[in-house]
């Protein structure tokens, strides 16, 4: 390594370490826009280069204010992980060995890495042992994949070729979800030529799970045709979990049927055995997704796609012709997933489920758990302030003075106080205030700062 390389690695590491360090106190939300730190970061294109370290520093310098403390304790907005120590040590260790994931050939070690850690992953999941995985960039792109291996299997059950003919002439998929699937689940049927549209919404219940009856009436008169469900576990804004079992019952009496699972979340309630139960029939389903960079804290990007057929996820997804080749010899990561090359996320994922062992993942989820039914009490027991969802995991929903209006001021004066972050969402028609803790580094002390900053903001507001 010259001189140069050491010295900007160096550098890097003082800046993130800065930023770390500050992660606990600074202004948790950012105090400049895109446009402000775009302004700082624009300059004429440079025709000669410039100097790195004066390149990195500027970098660093223009961005500050624009930086969002999401890795940080206070950090509740939309459902984001931070980073484990651990896993940010192993992904700097990802850059520098700068491997590219996508084949065996190219790597064996980012082969390997994400073949442990895949196995590990069903088995902490509880998903069957024998199911082919993948690590895509999210479980946006897992519900893709897990979506894909799903028409593959479904229509060459009827003797038709998705991926050689397309869908020109198909026998069509009925396709069924709950009204409160994930926009990421539609846009994977609108990706795979399903129609974002084109779908029964299954009725859901107050915390937004698919009612068994409705599900029984939308599946009703669709056995002649080939029939996709997609169930939740977890809900983006109360963290409910479909009941599960039931869809497996409905979708075994189909005769070509296939169930999925978005799991982004809510799959990680597998880690404890009391939450367990809120997912029983999850081994049932044929595919899963969900997401290593959410509740597990393995920094972004992660992913993580399960499929119970092998064969139909490899033929959905590989490059060449199906099931052949990798039975030779190695696992090929690109098979499984979308993207070819691709970085090898399989080393911080290994790194995090060793360090952290089946009951460090359970503690994690299990303490953000309680923190969440400690931020819903602290915050119901003030008057004005009601709790909107049944917490079963790790969200929480909240409305202030029942008005939608004030809502929105609690949850702007939140923002702007900069204790803590917190986002809007629209629940069953009404404003709230939605609150996820996913993040490894939440204290029983951050949950408490925080409530107190929300209540300030609401008492403040109320005057
Ligand atoms: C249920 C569910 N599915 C899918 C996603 C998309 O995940 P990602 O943005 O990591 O792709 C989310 C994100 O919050 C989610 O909650």
């Amino acid at each position: 390594m010259d001189q140069d390389t050491g010295a900007l690695l160096d550098q890097a590491a003082g800046v993130a370490r800065a930023y770390l360090r500050s992660l606990p106190t600074r202004h948790v939300g950012a105090v400049a826009d895109g446009a402000s730190v775009a302004d700082r970061l624009r300059t004429a294109l440079p025709e000669a280069g410039e100097q790195p370290n004066a390149v990195l520093g500027r970098l660093a310098e223009s961005v500050e204010r624009g930086l969002v403390a999401s890795a940080g304790p206070r950090y509740f907005g939309f459902v984001i992980g931070g980073v484990l120590p651990v896993a940010l040590a192993a992904d700097w260790l990802t850059a520098g060995w700068a491997q590219n994931a996508a084949m065996h050939a190219l790597s064996p070690a980012a082969a390997a890495a994400e073949q442990v850690a895949g196995e590990w992953m069903l088995d902490l999941l509880g998903l069957p042992g024998s199911a082919s995985f993948g690590l895509p960039t999210g479980a946006g792109l897992a519900n893709a994949v897990g979506l894909a291996a799903a028409r593959h299997a479904l229509l060459a059950r009827t003797g038709w070729d998705v991926e050689s003919r397309g869908l020109y002439g198909a026998p069509e998929i009925a396709v069924v979800v709950g009204d409160e699937a994930h926009a990421t689940l539609l846009t994977a049927l609108q990706y795979l030529g399903l129609g974002r549209e084109r779908v029964t919404r299954v009725p859901t219940d107050g915390q937004g799970r698919i009612r068994r009856e409705e599900l029984h009436a939308a599946v009703r008169g669709l056995a002649g045709r080939p029939l996709l469900v997609a169930a939740q576990a977890g809900n983006v804004n109360t963290g409910a979990i479909d009941p599960l079992d039931a869809v497996a019952d409905v979708v075994a009496g189909h005769p070509n049927a296939w169930m999925h699972v978005d799991g982004a979340f809510g799959l990680w309630a597998a880690a404890v055995p009391h939450l367990r139960p809120l997912l029983e029939g999850v081994e049932r389903a044929d595919s899963w997704s969900t997401d290593a960079h959410k509740w597990l804290n393995v920094g972004y990007d992660c992913g993580f796609v399960a499929v119970r057929d092998r064969d139909a996820h490899r033929a959905a997804m590989a490059v060449s012709a199906p099931y052949l080749r990798e039975g030779m010899g190695n696992r090929e990561s690109w098979e499984y997933v979308l993207d070819s090359s691709r970085r090898a996320r399989g080393f911080a994922l290994y790194a995090v489920l060793r360090s952290l062992g089946r009951a460090g993942v359970r503690d994690l989820v299990e303490r953000c758990c309680l923190h969440a039914q400690r931020m819903a009490k602290r915050l119901s027991a003030e008057p004005g302030v009601a709790v909107l969802n049944d917490v079963v995991l790790n969200q929480v929903l909240v409305r202030f003075g029942d008005d939608d209006e004030r809502t929105r001021q609690v949850i702007d004066r939140v923002q702007a106080d900069g204790v803590a972050w917190m986002g809007g969402t629209s629940w069953h028609g009404v404003t709230a205030m939605r609150i996820s803790v996913s993040n490894w580094s939440t204290t029983t002390e951050d949950i408490d700062q925080s409530a107190d900053a929300v209540l300030r903001a609401f008492r403040a507001q109320r005057r």
